[in-house]
Parts: C-alpha cells; structure tokens; sequence
C-alpha cells in the first residue's frame, strides 16, 4: 500500500491584500489519484459516446481505466469545483469507505481545474432508469429481487448511519442515485452530498440539496439535515420500489399523483395491498409486501424522532423485528407547507416533463426558490437556499 503526503500550496490573502503562500501537509493515505491524461484516454476524449449520465454535479462517462478495470467517471462541472484540501479531505473519507450496497469510489483526479471522481462501474443502470424508467429495461424485477434490493440499501444507509465513524448522512437518497450490480446487488452512489457529521450535533442547517418528493419537510424547509432526513428519503424510495411507481406523476388524476399521500389513503381504508405493482402479476407475498409499505409509512412519518433507525428498519425487513402498526402516523408531506407552483414548459420530450417548483414556506417568507432543470416528473432536482444559512 502507498503510504505518502500531498503537498499543496494555499493562497491567502491578508487584510491588507498582501498576498502569500502558505505551505500545507496533509495526509492522503489510500487516496489513488488519477492523472487527467489517463482519464482522457479512457474515455476517449471525453466522447459523448461513452457519455453514461448527467446529473446535478455533471457527467458521468464510462471507460477502461489502465489497469482493465472498468469504470464511471464523474466529470465535476465548474460550480461544484472545490478547493484542492477540501476536495482531497472528502474523497479520503469516502475511499475508505467500502461495504456490499455502497459504490466503491476507486479514486480521483484533481489536476488543475479538473475534479473528477472514478467509480467502480456498475452494469445494470440505476433504479430510476430501470424500474422507474420508462419500458426501455428488461430487467425483471420480481418480488425476491425487490426484497433483496431493499433490504440492501437499507443494510447500505445502516452501515453509513450507524457504523461509520462518525457517521455520514447521505442527504440525497432517491432512485437515481440507487445502481445494480449484474447481479442486481444494490450499491448506494454518490457520496458527492455526503458530508461528515460531527457526533456531537443533532443536526446541521445547512444549504439543501436533494430531490422533490424524497426530501424530509423539516430538511426542505428548516435545512434540518439528520439522519432522520435520509430515512424519510428510505421510505419514499421502498414504497416506490413496492409499487413500481415514482414518488410523483402529475398525468395520474388529483388525489393519486403524490404516491406517499396515497399509501396514506389506502393505509387508512385498509387498502395496501391494491398500490402493490401490477407488473407482478399477483406474484408475491402479500403480507411481506404490506410490511413493507407499512414501513416506508414508519420512515416518512411527520415527526422526525417518530422515524425508526435504519438499522430497525433492517430487522423489520427481514422479518426480526415486528412492524408495531400503532405507530404509525401520518406522514409529512412538504405540499402540506408550501405552495407548490407546477408549471410545464413547452420544450419537453414525449414522456417527459420539465417541470419547475415555486416554493415558499410560512416561516421563510418567500425566500426559499426551489429551481430544477430538466426533469421528469417525478425526479426533479432542487436546491433551497435559507434565510439562516450560513455555510454556502
Ligand atoms: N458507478 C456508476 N456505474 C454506472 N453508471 C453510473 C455510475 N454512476 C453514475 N452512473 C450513471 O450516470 C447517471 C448520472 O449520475 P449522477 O449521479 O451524475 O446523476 P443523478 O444521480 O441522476 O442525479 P444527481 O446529480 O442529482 O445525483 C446515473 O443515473 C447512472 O445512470
Ligand atoms: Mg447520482
């Protein structure tokens, strides 16, 4: 194992604008960096041909890295440029980081003004494209599988929430950013959110990033960033899973578009097992499925200290723990607080929508926008600025 130091030059300035170097250590230990030639190479250039994905932070591109290995390079775009040590400090974080339902992170290129992040690829796409997308898989996903990739993310966000030290909140849980294995093992991507949480806080107001329909009311709204926000994000993602649906399809009639308000419904009228996925055929155990529509209610429940752990959740998964109905209560729905303005632009795909958010809550006074680019209609990715906020 290479054992070395980066040795890095910082420019400050004084108050009084003189300007001078400061010379920094820091430890790198495990950290395999990329040069930019080699990432070049393996993707051809940067071809749109090996182009994979596009997402909030920038593109993501397949290629041969030079040992064989095939990998998902994960081009920064401009805006989520950090400085070198900061970069650096969150990528030894997340390399040393390795459990079964995580993506491996190989390493990373920070030459000049590039920040690239090398993945591990994974073969059979995320779960938005697949299960969620629109017909072009043909993956099976049968009620064993879907039993297995629940039970792995949450097994993924247990280890994240309860055994790394210290903990890491993941902040962007959703079916994007959920990939299969060829064996359909479930691997949680994107650490890119990911930010260490110092032990001795309840929680961080910071600037929220996530998507429309996963994020927790109180993380949309206060920027309360806890673990609790991610298992709140869990249980839209199981229930969506169960049912094959995305959290949010503005084409359903009023009343069925918002997919936790309507589990709630039929929870109520005793109904569950009618939002189970028809694709299914019958086929599957529905008491299990029930269970586990129960406990997406559990994890999405209004009050944060009501939502179980994602290692209960584990067990209640798994059939170790009981599922205690009385429990549950409703769960919180950020429509409930905010005025959500849909509008549809003109410029969008067949099957698709593009769709913007006009959020404003009672307590920010309309200072929070909610902005999104393109989208379908249920993965529309937002950011929400607070009043309070302090760390952007
Ligand atoms: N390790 C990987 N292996 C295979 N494909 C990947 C990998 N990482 C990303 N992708 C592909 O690239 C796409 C874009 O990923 P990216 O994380 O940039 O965006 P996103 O998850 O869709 O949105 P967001 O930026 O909000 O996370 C993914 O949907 C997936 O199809
Ligand atoms: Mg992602």
């Amino acid at each position: 194992m290479t054992c070395f130091s980066f040795l890095f030059r910082r420019r400050n300035d004084s108050v009084n604008n003189q300007t001078f170097e400061v010379d920094e250590e820091f430890d790198v230990q495990n950290v395999k960096f990329y040069s930019y030639k080699e990432l070049r190479t393996a993707t051809e250039d940067f071809s749109p041909v090996n182009k994979i994905g596009e997402g909030g932070f920038g593109s993501v591109y397949k290629g041969r890295l030079k040992n064989g290995n095939i990998a998902a390079i994960k081009v920064l775009s401009a805006e989520s440029r950090q400085g070198v040590r900061e970069f650096v400090t969150e990528i030894k974080v997340i390399s040393e980081i390795e459990h079964e339902n995580l993506v491996k992170l190989y390493g990373c290129c920070v030459e000049d003004n590039h920040r690239i992040l090398v993945y591990n690829y994974l073969e059979n796409n995320s779960l938005s494209q697949t299960l969620l997308g629109s017909g072009h898989s043909n993956i099976q996903f049968n009620w064993r599988t879907r039993s297995k990739i629940c039970i792995g993310i949450a097994r993924g966000l247990a280890f994240l929430h309860e055994e790394v030290r210290p903990y890491i909140v993941h902040r962007d849980i959703k079916a994007s950013n959920i990939l299969l294995d060829k064996d359909l093992t479930p691997k949680i991507s994107d650490f890119g959110l990911a930010k260490l949480i110092p032990a001795n806080l309840t929680h961080v107001s910071t600037r929220v990033a996530g998507t429309i329909g996963y994020l927790a009311p109180e993380y949309a709204i206060r920027g309360q960033l806890t673990r609790k926000a991610d298992i709140y994000g869990f249980g839209v993602l199981l229930i969506e899973i169960v049912t094959g649906r995305c959290n949010t399809n503005t084409r359903l009639p009023v009343g069925e578009q918002y997919l936790l308000e309507r589990t709630w419904d039929l929870y109520e009228k005793r109904e569950l097992v009618g939002l189970v996925d028809e694709l299914l055929n019958g086929d599957f155990d529905a008491e299990e499925a029930c269970r586990y529509l129960k406990i997406g209610l559990l994890c999405t429940q209004d009050a944060p200290k009501l939502r179980p752990s994602m290692s209960s959740v584990v067990k209640m998964l798994t059939g170790q723990k009981m599922v205690d109905e009385r429990k549950i209560t409703k769960p919180g729905l950020i429509s409930d607080f905010m005025d959500l303005k849909v509008r549809s632009s003109d410029k969008t795909k067949p099957g698709q929508k593009n769709t913007s958010y006009n959020a404003f809550s009672g307590s920010d006074k309309g200072n929070s926008t909610i902005s999104s680019g393109t989208s379908t209609s249920a993965n529309t990715t937002f950011n929400t600025m607070n009043n309070d906020d302090r760390s952007v």
